[in-house]
């Protein structure tokens, strides 16, 4: 048992049992089981001795009982060498076909954005237990010509008889840098699941950013939307804080025909959000699942230097999709609250500690608050204030490893949750019209891994239940 700083380890989001984890992959339900995969760097070599990343693997008969069940395949093969990038799952009759970038820098002298670098895109099927081997169906020449060598993420889906993929791409602009590249999503369709033909490709009349990463294209309500990762845009004063963004168009036209994107949205305002991926469960559900971490940050995780099992990031609790007032909003998926016990209300100006740092929290802020001000505070270092229409989250220099501050315009906060697990919070506003997620590390000592959780919230309802660990986590704590 890991005590003192590894109070950070998560209750209810799933993590890597150790080693670093980022983009959740292969999202499905297959006869009843449901599949987490995620790019994973266990620390330990694969079976040729290098460290590369691949895919870990979760699944379970519900969303709070997946077990981890190891690697399915490794990067050691000519195709995939240098790494089993992203991609998804397509639940086909009898067996799931997994579609992953596999990625390989060729030998030499290349800088490996115009030159130098394979993206392949390999099929590899599954009946959810064991892998069969690996296909490539998209080389570099199969790509437009004006792609660099940054082509990756498959997500496939079915519509009708045929089978579509979208990939995110870094296409080459007139100066061939950063500053003149574009992102780019490019549509292929096949019949097989194996052949697979360019489309078209799609991005926006503006250049928006120089690359897009993790695709993915659904319809919610009638509406068609294409989520992307766009790196390259500058940030402005309540969007675009990260290094790299999050969000998703809605898509006017045809799939087969011509496309307009349009209102770009970011998915998730915090500091730790990037690369989600959605699915439609057996019952009919989007649910969308997001890695709570983020590329290249310049803050050093200190989960990273755990003297023993060091660990990287997690995922967010499994999200419901749905369609209202004209966007997507999130919420987590219902089955969260089977974790919740010790229902406690509270009042607005009192505090309430979870033993083991994981909480649940629902706050109706009240009509007649003149003032519309209020805050809550969790642990030692991280402050959520809303005052004159303007909505913060801060952290401490120490508590936020060097991240501070972010900011967000709403007219008026009605209702907010708040899932707290020991070093995430995700914090839902409004329903889940607009979400934040972050990490943040409080200064657990070793006795007692207590989350002082207080309120000054004037008029609001306060309900607040602690959460308890989920069996997986259990045996990683
Ligand atoms: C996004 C990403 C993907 C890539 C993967 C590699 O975080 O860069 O584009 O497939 O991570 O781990």
């Amino acid at each position: 048992m890991l005590k003192g700083r590894d109070g950070w380890r998560q209750r209810f989001h799933l993590m890597p049992p150790e080693g670093w984890l980022n983009d959740p992959n292969g999202l499905c339900q297959f006869q009843g089981i449901y599949h987490v995969f995620f790019q994973y760097s266990p620390n330990e070599p694969g079976p040729d001795g290098r460290k590369a990343r691949t895919w870990g693997h979760y699944a379970g008969e519900d969303l709070l009982h997946l077990k981890f069940c190891g690697v399915p395949f490794w990067p050691e093969d000519p195709v995939d060498r240098d790494g089993c990038y992203s991609g998804s799952a397509l639940v086909q009759g009898e067996e799931v076909m997994l579609y992953y970038t596999g990625n390989v820098k060729q030998p030499g002298d290349h800088d490996y954005t115009y030159s130098g670098r394979e993206a392949n895109e390999i099929l590899v099927k599954t009946d959810g237990k064991t892998f069969g081997f690996k296909q490539t169906v998209l080389v570099n020449s199969d790509y437009p010509k004006d792609c660099t060598c940054h082509v990756r993420d498959p997500k496939v889906w079915q519509e009708g008889n045929s089978l579509y993929m979208v990939l995110g791409a870094r296409v080459a602009g007139p100066d061939r840098n950063a500053q003149t590249d574009y992102g780019e999503a490019l549509f292929y369709r096949s019949e097989d699941g194996l052949h697979w033909t360019l489309m078209k490709t799609l991005t926006t009349p503006e250049r928006f950013g120089y690359m897009w990463e993790c695709p993915d294209y659904f319809e919610i309500d009638g509406h068609k939307v294409l989520g992307i990762c766009p790196q390259g845009l500058e940030a402005e004063e309540f969007r675009y804080q990260n290094i790299y963004q999050a969000g998703y168009w809605l898509v006017d036209g045809e799939l087969e025909g011509e496309q307009v994107l349009h209102d770009f949205t970011e998915w998730d305002y915090g500091f730790d959000f990037y690369a989600p991926q959605t699915f439609v469960d057996e019952s009919g559900r989007r649910l969308l699942i997001g890695w709570v971490g983020m590329p290249d940050e310049p803050y050093k995780n200190p989960t990273a230097s755990l003297a023993a099992r060091s660990w990287e990031n997690c995922l967010t609790v499994p999200r419901e999709l749905t369609w209202e007032n004209g966007r997507i909003y999130q919420n987590p998926v219902p089955e969260m609250k089977e974790l919740r016990y010790d229902e406690t209300h509270i009042f607005p100006d009192q505090e309430m500690i979870l033993p083991d740092g994981a909480g649940d929290f629902e706050i109706s802020f009240l009509e007649g608050d003149e003032e519309e001000k209020w805050e809550v505070v969790i642990g030692d270092g991280l402050t959520l204030t809303y005052d004159e229409g303007i909505f913060r989250m801060e952290l401490t220099e120490a508590v936020g490893c060097g991240r501070t501050i972010r900011r967000l315009q709403v007219p008026d906060i009605q209702f907010m949750r708040i899932l707290v697990d020991c070093s995430v919070a995700e914090i839902y506003l409004n329903d889940g019209e607009l979400v934040l997620t972050t990490r943040f590390y409080p200064a657990y000592d070793k006795e007692s891994h207590d989350l002082r959780v207080s309120f000054r919230c004037g008029n609001a309802a306060i309900t607040g239940w602690k959460m308890s660990c989920m069996q997986t986590n259990k045996e990683l704590i």
